[in-house]
């Protein structure tokens, strides 16, 4: 059975569209057999893999909607091999609707957990993105998955976001929706050494939330070879083979790797 791990923190821009791909993709280097679900309707992870959300068929967003019909799980339709090594489930738009749909159904936080049953034998490890807001379509992520993974932005305003995001873990456990939610682990991203602002959100984030969660020793630097590999369409590991960047996602997928039971 796949490990289901949502990267997940109510913060846009800090690098959860791009720790899924790469570290999707350097897993699947390592040989694990690897699914990605886009679950974020700004639809930027399926765009980086080359694919135009308006122009597809199935997606994550017609797999909610069926199971909101007639209950079934139908999300093996809207899965696609890519050139990466990793299979995704793409999304469009049209994914916020489900906001609305999904508020007034029945069981409305399981959907996405019943929609990755089926699929998940047949993965290593399923990654899920999600969008920058707390809302029903985080919290479906939040039940299917077993471990969460938070990447912080290196600035100081982002630390107001990993504090939300543990609160919404602790929420999830209390609640019974997901009891054994656990935090795979705080990853830095975006960070410059150069600056002193920078050096210390990551001491602070080191500090602060080191003595409450695990944070990865792996650190992604800034590098404009990130928004460039995504325009081209390819993995960083692809796209700048023997760069910082790369290294560090392989190295992030070690250290996901060793923390799996
Ligand atoms: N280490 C990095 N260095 C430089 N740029 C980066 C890095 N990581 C990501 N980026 C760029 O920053 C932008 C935001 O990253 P990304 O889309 O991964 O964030 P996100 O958290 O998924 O955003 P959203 O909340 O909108 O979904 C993108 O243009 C991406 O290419
Ligand atoms: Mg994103």
């Amino acid at each position: 059975m796949a490990r289901i791990i949502a990267v997940a923190v109510p913060k846009g821009g800090t690098g959860k569209t791009t720790t899924t791909l790469n570290l999707g993709a350097a897993l699947a280097e390592l040989g694990q057999r690897v699914l990605l679900v886009d679950f974020d309707p700004q639809g930027n992870l399926t765009q980086a893999l080359g694919l135009r959300p308006a122009d597809l068929e199935h997606t994550s967003y017609t797999a909610i909607k069926y199971f909101l019909t007639c209950f079934e799980p139908q999300l093996d339709l809207a899965v696609r091999r890519t050139e990466m090594g990793v299979d995704l489930v793409p999304t469009s738009a049209r994914l916020n609707l489900a906001n609305d749909e999904l508020a007034v159904a029945i069981q409305r936080e399981f959907v996405l957990q019943k929609l990755l049953a089926p699929l998940a034998p047949r993965y290593d490890i399923i990654l899920i993105d999600t969008l920058p807001y707390l809302g029903v379509l985080v919290v479906n992520a939040l039940v299917a998955a077993q471990e969460v993974l938070i990447p912080l932005q290196a600035e100081y305003l982002a630390t107001e976001s990993v504090t939300l995001m543990m609160d919404q873990v602790q929420l999830m456990r209390r609640s019974g929706l997901n009891a054994g939610l656990d935090v795979l682990g705080i990853l830095l991203t975006m960070v410059d050494q150069r600056t002193v602002i920078h050096r210390e959100a990551v001491e602070y984030a080191r500090r602060v939330f080191g003595s409450q969660v695990p944070v990865f020793a792996t650190q992604v630097k800034r590098s404009v070879r990130f928004p460039e590999s995504q325009a081209s369409h390819q993995s960083i590991l692809a796209y700048d083979p023997e760069g910082e960047g790369a290294r560090a996602y392989r190295a992030l997928a070690e250290e996901v790797l060793r923390g799996s039971s």
